[in-house]
């Protein structure tokens, strides 16, 4: 049994008091389920990444960050390593998110090396992937994940793929509003995982966890747990409200 899995990305959003002030929120509000029925983590920006740290550390949320470079440490003005994010206690970070892919204009060839470096710096990755709105019309959801899964995962042992979480989230979904349906989104789950075991043992396509990002909010996340191959949520909006979190949170239980 996979146990569900919620991520909140705040993105480029809160201060330094607004980004404490929620974090203390949703660790009050969830703490019988938080790492007992559900694994929870949240993904500020870097700047307020310790300071979520700290106020986490009596709770069972994670931390985890948006994004990482792929060397360890040197002259890379502006980088972030993945030994500083494991030094100030992260344990998640996000790799290959469609605003870096797309807005940003980082390569799938950039995200396998993000991967890489996220495990061999002891965080656990989330991988990423999703089509385009123009993708799906021209039915090429299954090839495009496909190739961004292959391709963000290439070199790499069934061991060290058993720290990441894939997390499945079409781009048109992003911040728009429009939410895949429980069974397009499922469709595609499924299509994952048995990639996944064409790829890998059946143990390995078994255990890992396919999350669903893209509008999720808790008038649809209940459906959408609901869902065989959906193992939790990437929220990116409605992780900003902490009663809207928290919902999410109980809808995945
Ligand atoms: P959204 O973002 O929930 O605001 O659509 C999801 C994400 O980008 O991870």
């Amino acid at each position: 049994m996979r146990k569900a899995f919620v991520a909140g990305n705040w993105k480029m959003n809160t201060d330094s008091h607004t980004s404490v002030n929620l974090a203390e929120s949703i660790a009050s509000g969830s703490l019988e389920i938080a790492g007992a029925s559900v694994d929870v983590a949240v993904c500020p920006p870097f700047v307020y990444l310790q300071a979520v740290v700290k106020t986490l550390s009596a709770s069972n949320i994670s931390v985890g960050a948006q994004d990482i470079y792929v060397e360890r440490q040197g002259a890379f003005t502006g980088e972030i390593s993945a030994s500083m994010l494991k030094d100030i206690g992260c344990n998640y970070v996000l790799c290959g998110h469609s605003e870096r892919r797309h807005v940003i204009g980082e390569t799938d060839e950039l995200i396998k090396k993000k991967i890489t470096a996220a495990i061999s710096g002891g965080l656990l990755p989330v991988l990423c992937v999703g089509e385009l709105l123009a993708e799906r019309q021209a039915n090429q959801t299954n090839e495009v994940v496909t190739r961004q899964i292959k391709s963000g995962l290439a070199g790499l042992s069934a061991e060290k793929v058993s720290a990441v979480t894939i997390a499945y989230e079409p781009v048109w979904a992003i911040g728009t509003g429009l939410t895949a349906t429980p069974q397009q989104a499922q469709e595609v789950h499924a299509f994952v995982r048995k990639l996944l075991l064409q790829m890998y043992d059946g143990q390995l396509a078994e255990d890992i966890r396919i999350l669903y990002g893209g509008s999720a909010k808790p008038g649809n996340a209940a459906d959408l747990m609901r869902q065989q191959d959906i193992d939790g949520l990437l929220v990116g909006g409605a992780s900003l409200n902490a009663d809207d979190f928290l919902a999410i949170i109980r809808a995945a239980v």
